[in-house]
């Protein structure tokens, strides 16, 4: 994120810094040269001379340059994470009084990146000063060989004066190199960290012969022998799963906390690819249909809701943006947010803060309900969609939702059991693998994992 900011602001003061003015200096340079050249050649290669010394440690200057322009890119993206971290997490800094904490955190950052910006500066007053120390030092060459040669009489005083003149007109673009320099070395390595991204593949990417046409599925969906782990996990998140679920049926997934539920209804999003087993959708394997076809076809509810700092209305028609008006109230009356929206001033039209921070937990919810059932999609994911909200809400969201889920394949995620009782499959999943599943009836008097999940909700 900070990359995106800081480093293209470094590519962006490279464009007019560097590449706009980098032609001018240069025609001025060799335009310099040549007058020199044509004025007195003799003079004209021991003002050169300057120019070796001056490539020389223009060189140098680079590459020296370019190492501490990447150091202070890096502490700059630290910079802005920190004070994003800041600004997202008000509630819990505060909320765990850490404020010092934070501000030495910023201070320490803070104090690293001015002290490589004060290397970037005296490493280029160094050079520049070198430089135009060198530049001088000609000048008093040519000053004193041009002396003798007039004092001989080899050459007009006139001719010796202009020559000088054009020696001083280098004077200007001696100087902008060392700027250029700058901005060319710190371009480079912002240019460099944006590549580095914007070359990176993604790891989900359509198969080249996935067909892209658009069409509804019907909903029927198989996990075959699907196990998965994380890149950076030690143990499986989903081991050996099997599941096979109509269509139109409705699944009910239980089990404890990071058991692999959401991996496993992320696996169908094709948010990551099974490390072995195969998902399909009506038959085919997922991943020979588009990424667009396949999201499309599918209504996710998020446990994690994320809400964008714009209108309830654009929040809602987030996934279909030529919705009507009445297509959104619709769809909000059925998520149970119809009310609270319509009690604000500008009813549809205002403004949600940041990450929905003027809402609560459970308006945040049904809102998202009501972004995915504006989708209309022939295949609905709950996961933990009613877990923020109060018991009297979370009836009424699910007697709508059960108008909804009919015509639907929907596979249910809950901690809570009290919508299961209509499920055509329930599942209790364990460490990653499925440990119990059936009808209602059938977990109940089996007296397995369900049963006593289901004896401590009642006794609750
Ligand atoms: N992006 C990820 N990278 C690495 N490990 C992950 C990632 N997402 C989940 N996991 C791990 O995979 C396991 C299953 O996580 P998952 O989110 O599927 O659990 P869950 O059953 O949905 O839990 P909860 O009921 O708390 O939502 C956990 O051990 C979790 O730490
Ligand atoms: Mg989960």
């Amino acid at each position: 994120m900070s990359r995106v900011i800081v480093d293209i602001e470094g590519m962006r003061m490279f464009i007019p810094m560097g590449i706009v003015r980098s032609p001018y200096v240069i025609l001025m340079f060799v335009g310099c040269i040549i007058l020199l050249l044509i004025k007195n050649t003799e003079l004209a290669l021991y003002a050169c001379s300057f120019l070796v010394i001056a490539g020389f440690i223009a060189a140098k200057m680079r590459l020296k340059l370019r190492q501490i322009w990447l150091r202070v890119q890096e502490k700059n993206a630290e910079l802005n994470s920190v004070l994003q971290e800041n600004l997202n997490g008000i509630k819990v800094v505060k909320a765990f009084y850490a404020e010092e904490h934070q501000v030495n955190k910023f201070g320490d950052i803070n104090e690293d990146f001015k002290s490589e910006n004060i290397k970037v500066e005296n490493f280029r007053a160094v050079t520049m000063t070198t430089v135009l120390f060198a530049y001088w030092m000609v000048l008093a060459l040519v000053l004193a060989v041009g002396g003798i040669k007039v004092i001989n009489g080899e050459m007009d005083i006139g001719d010796l004066t202009s020559f000088m003149f054009y020696l001083q007109l280098l004077a200007m673009p001696v100087r902008m190199v060392g700027w250029l320099i700058s901005s060319a070395s710190r371009g480079t390595t912002c240019g460099t960290r944006i590549f580095e991204i914007l070359d990176t593949n993604p790891n989900i990417q359509n198969l080249p012969n996935a067909n892209s046409k658009y069409y509804r599925m019907k909903g029927e969906i198989q996990f075959n022998n699907i196990s998965h782990q994380f890149p950076e996990s030690k143990t499986k998140s989903l081991d050996n799963i099997n599941l096979t679920i109509s269509k139109n049926q409705k699944v009910s997934i239980t089990g404890e906390a990071g058991s692999g539920k959401s991996t496993l209804v992320q696996l169908l999003l094709r948010f990551y690819d099974p490390v072995e087993g195969e998902v399909l959708i009506d038959g085919i394997n997922i991943q020979k249909i588009s990424l667009g076809t396949l999201r499309k076809n599918i209504g996710y509810v998020h446990q994690d809701v994320f809400i964008f700092n714009e209108t309830f209305k654009n929040n809602i028609k987030y996934g279909k943006p030529d919705a009507s008006d009445q297509e959104i109230i619709n769809v909000a009356k059925i998520a149970q947010i119809d009310d609270y929206i319509q009690s604000l001033p500008e009813k549809y039209n205002s403004i949600i803060s940041e990450n929905g921070a003027n809402l609560s937990g459970g308006q945040k919810q049904r809102i998202s309900i009501a972004r995915t059932l504006l989708l209309d999609p022939p295949i609905l994911i709950l996961d933990d969609s009613t877990s923020s909200v109060d018991a009297t809400t979370e009836k009424s969201i699910q007697d709508s939702l059960k108008q909804l889920e009919k015509g639907r394949t929907v596979i249910n995620i809950a901690h809570k059991l009290n919508n299961f009782s209509d499920s055509d499959n329930i599942i209790v999943m364990t460490k990653g693998s499925i440990a119990e599943s059936g009808k209602n009836e059938k977990l109940l008097s089996d007296n397995g994992i369900y049963k006593n999940i289901y004896n401590l909700q009642i006794s609750n």
